[in-house]
């Protein structure tokens, strides 16, 4: 009897060795460190200053570095240092090679890397790899004329017949993307702002001068890059018009040149060569590549080990160029997005990069709260959501203390230049002063931008000199010296939540199953390992919220944020976490 089942093994074998690596590929453990941790987005001008010019600076950042420890944090997303004319605060590099003097010096860079490695926490670079400053030698060459060995590192085009500019494509900061170059009497083309000209990534030898950047600062021990409005390197062939889509006939260039086919051959390319022999990971900012995409690019064959999608943040503005047209949106709007990514990545062990503001997008207690809404409440309701969701968290300087939108009075007073440029094209679009003043209020990238609140000091500690751009009124009230000592703080909730997320592996290894889909008040979700399920209930809208309790059976509340434990009712913007093991 014993000997007849013996035929049995071997397709049992099979069976276990299939079964364990389906789920090995579906639900591989995450095991990098950096899906361990916490990120943390710093944005440089606005962090801290060390030298009283009014700039946050990189001594600046290294002072802080507990800070950042104490809650959790183990990457820095540093938004650009290199030196730059700062036409977009840095996002035009003319050497990435060197540090800007505004913010210290490469020997400060070293230090901040040694700094932060000491405690825990790896450095990750933005890599503006689209484009580069017009200032950059590599354009100045360029333009110089049609047949240096840099002529073709950007992207030149003549003339139309009458002089006009090769199409109708308009900048995604406004205006014509062409810019004619008296010197070499031709146009290049520029994503954003002209002094912001795209290089040419068909070109290996510029695909290798990036890649020789990207060694530069892996030799200098940093963790990763933030690979920068990636989605545009290439563009279609014939650079053909697109259908008009404002007034004076010009077609945003985001439509005509985003996620472009064959763009994921240059990606691998990019990977192979930076992606060997190291630790490091790279997130991509991908706006314009979809939830349905994810599988090419994250996972298993992926060109990222993460991307920022842009879905939740696009979610009332149709027209990313119009701030003065929104959509109404509803709660399962949103989860459906949040809940495609986490379906799409899965299918190929892909990871997400989970994030709510960034410093371009409006503070998230603005942008997806009703303006009632309390703020504190609100700040802890999202947390709650930005650290349980399953991915590597990025928090936002100022999120952690529950930072809301500036709404300056007027135009003028905003220095981000895309900013200003919205408000000049909704003016043109027929949109009264205070319609196109409104959309600014609602989306402009200065909101994320404000200086960094430390405590109740002149400038809220930021710098003891004239902050480059005016500190939030809320200063007194909303810092980080007022909310250490505030139990109730939102600061202390996201310490909170780190902690339980740094303590219970099912936060990072847990997979992701949306709950009550149709619920219009309460984001629920529960995320699962082998021995442990924790239960994530949000309430999103100002009024109570019921639910059925039956998804609680056996479970034990770890937190919540009004300390109450009513199973089956949540109070306004409430949040609980609930464990069953
Ligand atoms: C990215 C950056 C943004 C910048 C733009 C141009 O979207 O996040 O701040 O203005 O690229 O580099």
């Amino acid at each position: 009897m014993k000997h007849k089942k013996l035929y049995l093994i071997p397709l049992l074998l099979i069976f276990v060795l299939i079964s364990t690596s389906c789920c090995a590929f579906a639900e591989a453990k995450p095991d990098a460190w950096w899906q361990k941790t916490i990120a943390y987005e710093i944005y440089v001008k606005s962090f801290k200053d060390s030298d009283g010019d009014g700039i946050g600076d990189l001594r600046g950042i290294i002072s802080e570095l507990d800070y950042l420890r104490d809650l959790g944090v183990g990457v820095v997303w540093l938004t650009p240092c290199y030196a730059s004319p700062q036409a977009d605060n840095g996002y035009d590099i003319a050497d990435y090679y060197s540090i800007d003097p505004a913010y210290g010096t490469m020997e400060d860079m070293d230090t901040l890397v040694a700094e932060a490695g000491r405690r825990g926490i790896r450095i990750v670079m933005d890599l503006v790899f689209n484009h580069t400053s017009n200032q950059n030698p590599w354009f100045l060459e360029s333009r110089s004329g049609q047949d240096l060995e840099k002529s073709d590192w950007y992207i030149w085009m003549d003339a139309k017949e009458d002089g006009s500019a090769p199409n109708n494509w308009r900048s995604i900061f406004g205006g014509s993307a062409w810019t004619f170059d008296e010197t070499r009497g031709q146009y290049y083309l520029h994503t954003f702002l002209p002094e912001q000209p795209d290089l040419n990534w068909e070109n290996p030898e510029v695909q290798n001068a990036l890649i020789d950047v990207a060694k530069f600062w892996i030799e200098k021990g940093v963790g990763g890059f933030r690979m920068d409005a990636i989605a545009y390197i290439k563009k279609p062939s014939g650079f053909p018009d697109g259908e008009p889509d404002a007034a004076d006939g010009t077609c945003g260039i985001h439509g005509m040149t985003a996620n472009t086919p064959g763009i994921l051959d240059l990606l691998h390319t990019f990977r192979d060569a930076v992606q060997t022999d190291t630790d490091i990971f790279m997130v991509g900012e991908t706006n314009g590549v979809s939830a349905e995409d994810l599988p090419l690019w994250v996972g298993e064959n992926g060109v990222f080990d993460m991307v920022f999608e842009f879905g939740h943040v696009l979610i009332d503005l149709p027209d990313e160029m119009n701030w003065c047209k929104t959509r109404p949106w509803t709660l399962p709007e949103l989860k459906q997005i949040f809940t495609a990514s986490q379906e799409k990545t899965l299918l190929t062990g892909g990871w997400v990069a989970m994030f709510l503001e960034n410093h371009d997008q409006p503070r998230s207690i603005s942008h997806f709260l009703p303006e009632n809404a309390d703020r504190t409440a609100g700040g802890k309701m999202l947390a709650t959501l930005l650290l349980t969701m399953r991915g590597t968290p990025f928090i936002m300087q100022g999120e952690e203390l529950g930072f809301v939108n500036v709404a300056w009075d007027d135009i003028g007073q905003y220095n981000d230049v895309s900013t200003r440029n919205h408000y000049a094209f909704a003016i043109k679009e027929g949109y009264t002063e205070a319609e196109a003043l409104s959309g600014v209020h609602r989306f402009a990238r200065d909101s994320s931008r404000t200086p960094m609140q430390w405590d109740t000091s002149a400038n809220a500690g930021f710098t003891a000199g004239t902050p480059w751009l005016p500190v939030h009124d809320d200063y007194e009230t909303v810092n980080v010296a007022s909310e250490r000592d505030d139990p109730a703080s939102v600061l202390n909730w996201y310490c909170s939540l780190a902690k339980l997320r740094a303590n219970e592996p099912v936060f990072t290894e847990g997979n992701y199953t949306e709950i009550f889909h149709d619920d219009e008040k309460i984001f629920a979700f529960s995320r699962e390992t082998e021995d442990t399920k924790a239960v994530i209930l949000i309430n999103f809208s100002t009024e109570t919220a019921s639910y059925d309790p039956a998804c609680l059976e056996g479970a034990e509340l770890v937190l919540s944020i009004s300390g109450q434990d009513d199973r089956g009712m949540l109070m306004p913007l409430d949040a609980a976490v609930y464990l069953i093991r």
